[in-house]
């Protein structure tokens, strides 16, 4: 393995089907003050709104209703959420919800008290956090696989003004994050699919990345093989708990950054779908399955060994008379295979891009050079084009 390496990784996770009660210990740790931040409504229908709420109030504490937390937050909820925030003297913003909640939390964690506009100074021009800058802790109750948001320090926001999507690194881990796999199984099952591909997607920008014998494409694999077998299970059975709770786990460590250890990482089909995203304001998940395909028949020969590797250990590809190419394809067949078996998304059209609006998402894009090829303009517009008329 080659690089150099840190791993720090302070989120507390509690797993399984009682780690709910776990807010009893760790909510007295903060003032009294907490933001219950949640989406359109998923958590009252299902029960998750009810029992956080019992708990925090035997806990004591003042609860500030903060619901509509929309799919892809929107910069206009992060500013309302700040007010919110500072006008409460929040402690603790507890998101409850999907990656959108979490990515949320964090944006208001380090903007409501950011003398700057959030948008111009974190997510336009990658500035980092004033010295000394006040921060809300945030922590997060998951109800949607998908994002690694409960674990990491990532959050996505919306400019639906100018319909560009854009990430940044908040450094702000949620403290803990509540992960019971029973509260995933009121998802509608286009979201539970997005949330599949969205893991399967994290894991693979890590693995097509590097040439090096490298310990982390190991781990990569086995995250790869859990998912591809429990998500065939959950797709059948949802209320299967042994899979609902694999992926659940899966979804985690696939974007902790413990497959970035060692890995520089591809990231160019989030880069995509993040910008088809901003246009389009289509499901995370479907925005990088959309174009998962077109994109890997266009870097495959630059990364040859490493096709030929997914294929013949997560695929399982039987390589005997066959050559190098026959076998990297023989595994994107199988790739593509699951992907429709488990019914994700497979062209931009069904998510409502025209080829009017490609010149908008060439726009919202980046082009990363740390996968085996840098992209060019046109090789996107081939991308979306392919995609187009799947
Ligand atoms: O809003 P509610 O009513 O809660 O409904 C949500 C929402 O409509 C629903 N849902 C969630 N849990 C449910 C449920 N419905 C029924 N039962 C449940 N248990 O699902 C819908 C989607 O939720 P959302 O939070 O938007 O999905 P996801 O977790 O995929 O988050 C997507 C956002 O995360 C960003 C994406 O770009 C997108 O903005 N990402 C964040 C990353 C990070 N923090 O590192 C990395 C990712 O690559 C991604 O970019
Ligand atoms: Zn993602």
């Amino acid at each position: 393995m080659l690089g150099d390496i840190q791993f720090h990784n302070p989120t507390h996770l509690y797993f399984g089907k009682d780690a709910l009660d776990a807010l009893k210990t760790e909510l007295p740790k903060y003032g009294p003050n907490i933001m219950l931040s949640y989406g359109g409504g998923s958590i009252k229908k299902n029960g998750v709104y009810d029992k956080v709420v019992a708990i925090l109030k035997e806990c004591g504490k003042n609860i500030i209703e903060d619901p509509g937390v929309m799919p892809n937050p929107t910069i206009h909820k992060v500013y309302d959420g700040c007010d919110l925030a500072k006008d409460n003297n929040v402690d603790l913003i507890l998101a409850v919800g999907g990656g959108s909640v979490c990515d949320y939390a964090k944006a208001v964690s380090i903007s409501a008290y950011c003398e700057d506009d959030f948008w111009q100074k974190y997510f336009i021009d990658g500035e980092p956090l004033d010295v000394g800058l006040k921060t809300i802790p945030v922590a997060c109750v998951l109800t949607m696989p998908g994002t690694g948001s409960e674990m990491n320090i990532g959050s996505v926001i919306t400019n639906p003004d100018t319909k560009l999507k854009y990430g940044y690194y908040t450094q702000i881990y949620p403290d803990f994050s509540i992960l019971n796999p029973e509260f995933t199984y009121s998802l509608p099952k286009y979201q539970m699919v997005a949330g599949i591909f969205d893991i399967m997607s994290h894991i693979m920008e890590s693995y097509f990345s590097g040439e090096d014998d490298n310990t982390t494409d190991y781990i990569a694999e086995g995250l790869m093989s859990s998912l591809v077998n429990s998500s065939r299970v959950a797709i059948k059975n949802p209320t299967d708990y042994e899979a609902r709770s694999n992926i659940m786990w899966t979804a985690t460590w696939a974007l902790n950054y413990l497959l970035s250890c060692g890995k520089e990482g591809d990231w160019e089909v989030h880069m995509i779908g993040q910008a088809i995203g901003g246009v389009t304001n289509a499901t995370h998940g479907m925005t990088l399955s959309a174009v998962q395909i077109p994109y890997f028949k266009i870097i495959m020969p630059y990364g040859l060994d490493k096709f030929v590797r997914f294929a013949k250990n997560v695929w399982h590809v039987d390589s005997k008379g066959k050559n190098d190419e026959e076998i990297a394809k023989e595994g994107l067949t199988k790739l593509e295979a699951w992907m429709k078996d488990i019914g994700v998304v497979m062209s931009v059209k069904e998510l409502g891009l025209t080829e009017e609006l490609f010149p908008d998402v060439i726009k919202g894009c980046f082009y990363n050079s740390t996968g085996y090829k840098q992209l060019t303009e046109e090789d996107v517009i081939d991308i979306l084009t392919e995609s187009l008329n799947y």
